[in-house]
């Protein structure tokens, strides 16, 4: 199954998306982001596309594309080889014109979306985002909310995945099962859509 995870807006999670897809459940990764580090980071399971580069080479196996905050050509075919576009937005009345703009861009090419949204404050905001997101498109998009995590970020900041770190014992171990859980719940939500 190929994911491509794109909005145009930055900093709202895509590639820690990604990070936690490619590090606990075993997909490749394909970096179209010149000033991205998940290549950097897992430098054994990413690919880094170079942005002169016009052409994506056809994944070989189970493949993340993480965009960086930009449109690009590439994202017509990244999009064609995935099954799911993941749209992770952060839902607030400021970042929302950014997201909009991406599913505009997206949903003419047919592929079912995710949208994530991510870190939000409150309920509903939530509920807001989704009102305007499905008058945009005159048809619901599903979602899948991931709250703010303390237990996230470090895996991020310590380059693991969350499942990993949840599997140490102890009060520490515990402190990383319930957003373990939110990421396997993510992931089971995702392959709904494989083909
Ligand atoms: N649910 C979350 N809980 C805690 N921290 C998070 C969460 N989601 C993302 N972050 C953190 O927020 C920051 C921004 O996320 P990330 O880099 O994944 O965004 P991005 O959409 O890839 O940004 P860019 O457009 O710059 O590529 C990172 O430090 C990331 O680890
Ligand atoms: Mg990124």
């Amino acid at each position: 199954m190929n994911i491509t995870v794109v909005n145009f807006k930055g900093g709202v999670g895509k590639s820690m998306i990604a990070h936690q897809l490619i590090t606990g459940f075993g997909y490749r990764g394909c970096e179209i982001d010149p000033y991205g580090s998940l290549s950097d980071r897992l430098p054994d399971m990413v690919e880094r596309i170079e942005i002169q580069e016009k052409h994506l080479p056809q994944p070989v196996r189970d493949t993340i594309f993480d965009f960086g905050g930009f449109d690009d050509i590439k994202l017509d075919q990244a999009i064609g080889y995935s099954d799911l576009i993941v749209i992770p937005f952060i839902p607030t009345l400021e970042t929302i014109q950014g997201t909009v703009d991406t599913l505009v861009r997206v949903a003419p090419m047919d592929k079912p979306i995710l949208l994530v949204p991510n870190m939000s404050q409150k309920e509903n905001d939530i509920a807001d985002a989704k009102f305007v997101f499905d008058e945009t498109l005159g048809f619901e998009v599903e979602m899948f909310a991931l709250p703010m995590s303390v237990a996230l970020q470090t895996a991020i900041n310590e380059n693991r995945s969350i499942i990993d770190l949840s599997r140490q014992g102890g009060i520490k171990g515990y402190a990383y099962k319930k957003s373990a859980n939110l990421m396997r719940d993510l992931h089971a939500k995702i392959r709904e859509y494989a083909n």
